[in-house]
Parts: C-alpha cells; structure tokens; sequence
C-alpha cells in the first residue's frame, strides 16, 4: 500500500536525527529511513552544485528504498539544493527552512531575529529572504558559524570550551537586540542547554526541526499518505564510518543497526 511506505529522512550526518526526534513525537506510526553522510560531512563550506549533486544521490537512494516521501533534514541542502530539486522530484519532498520561517515569523512573532547556521546557509541568504516575504518589516541577521558542526558529530555538546565559542558566535547578533533566535543548522539544537545560557531567558529560540515534523504531519495527511500501521521503526544508513554515528545515535536512544551505503552508486 502507498501509505505504508517508509520516510526518508537526510542530513551530512547526526543533526538530522535532531529532527527524527521530532517526527517519532508527532508520527509514532511511521517507518523512518534515516541517511547520514558521514563520509562527506560537513556540507557547510561546500558549494552549491556540490550540495545539489549529493542530495540528488540520496534521493536516487530513497526512491531505491521506495519511500513515499522525503525530509531533507538539513538547513543546507534545504537552502541550496531544493529549490532546484522540488520542482522535479521523483518523490513528495520538503526541507526545514519554510516551517522554521513560519514558526518563528508567523506563531512566535519575531520582529527582529538572528539565524546561526553553516556558511552555506547564511551565505544563501535563503532564511532573510523567506522571512521577509512573510513581512518585509522584520529584520534579520545571519552568522555562519563553521566550527559547531565538527563539534557535533565529535559528540562535543557542553561545557565551557562550547560556551566560548557560542558567545564568541552570538555576540554580534546580541548587539542587535533580537527577540528570536533560529537554529538553521539541524546539528545546533543539541548545544541547546549552551545556547541558552549564552542567550539568557528572553530571547525566543526557534528549532525548525519541530516545525518541520509539525508540517510534515499536515502534508502527508494532504496527500492521503499517513500510515495506518500499529507501530513505527527506524533504520539507519550511513556513508561513511558507523561507529561515531552509531555512538551518537544510541546516546540519543536509538537503537543502533547500521548499514553502510557506497552512496557513490547513486
Ligand atoms: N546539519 C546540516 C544543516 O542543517 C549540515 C551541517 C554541515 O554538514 O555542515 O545545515
């Protein structure tokens, strides 16, 4: 049956899984295909075309897997590589930026918001534009901040190393006084407990991979397709070496049977 196919769920690696934690929430019924390229992560710093070739073979890879739709769990991808690839999608594809806009533009009301993500994110300037096309009156500052992802996925998530660094990346958006802050890079929301003691209590913080399950919910009741199953399930693939995924994931609770993909087929 159609609507008994699994998700496909992408990132450069573990922040993805950021957003699987989300969707377990809002859709306990669903199959989850999770890839993780860990053989070419970080994505950040790498341009454009190289971004939409690698999305292109994860696609090639989930529809190998028949899935019926597919999250790009990354800001990155969901910046450079999308706009290109939805139109033309073999499957029913959405990425996080659209429902992190929403959330942080429309139910928070930020009226002047930072985003933190990679430099590729930020240098797309596809959260400013977004945002402003909601409402050309909010204002927006963006800062890419290249060294939190490697931290990430080495499992580096607090302490006072972290919190230099933060308040090192967040000073310049602080001096602009903005009441919200978008996490646009899906490894960040696990310096959760950092960021926040770096920003204080009044600043809002948007996690777009919230908002992204919460749209995925609508849109795959939009298209008939949400599971009448009993029970969910996960699988994990990776690119590259399982071990520090493996790690990461079952530190998060999952459990972690791996399979290694030669993405490259694709
Ligand atoms: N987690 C991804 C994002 O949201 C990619 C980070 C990276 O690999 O640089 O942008």
């Amino acid at each position: 049956m159609e609507r008994e196919r699994p998700i496909g769920v992408y990132d450069s690696g573990v922040g993805g899984l950021t957003v699987v934690k989300w969707l377990r929430r809002k859709l306990p019924k669903e199959q989850i295909l999770y890839f993780g390229d860990t053989a070419r992560v970080p994505y950040g710093g790498r341009p454009p075309e190289e971004i939409i070739k690698f999305s292109r073979q994860i696609l090639a890879f989930f529809v190998e897997k028949d899935v019926k739709f597919v999250i790009a769990a990354c800001n990155t991808s969901s910046a450079l590589a999308l706009p290109s690839l939805i139109p033309n999608a073999p499957v029913p594809l959405m990425g996080v930026i659209g429902p992190g806009v929403k959330k942080a533009a429309v139910e928070v009301k930020g009226r002047r918001i930072g985003v933190i993500g990679t430099k590729g994110t930020v240098e797309s300037r596809a959260y400013t534009e977004a945002l402003q096309n909601v409402d050309p009156d909010i204002q927006v500052w963006e800062t890419a901040c290249p060294r939190l992802v490697p931290l990430v996925e080495n499992g580096e998530w607090e302490g006072r190393q972290i919190e230099t660094l933060l308040t090192e990346y967040l000073q310049p958006l602080l001096k602009h006084n903005i009441d919200t802050l978008i996490l646009g890079c899906t490894h960040y929301p696990y310096l959760m407990t950092a960021i926040r003691a770096v920003l204080g209590n009044d600043i809002q913080i948007v996690d777009p991979g919230e908002a992204a399950a919460e749209e995925a919910v609508l849109e795959l009741d939009r298209l008939g397709l949400l599971t009448h199953s009993k029970q969910g399930s996960d699988g994990f693939y990776v690119s590259g070496d399982p071990h520090v995924f493996g790690t990461i994931a079952k530190r998060l609770g999952y459990k972690a049977d791996l399979e290694v993909v030669d993405i490259n087929r694709y």
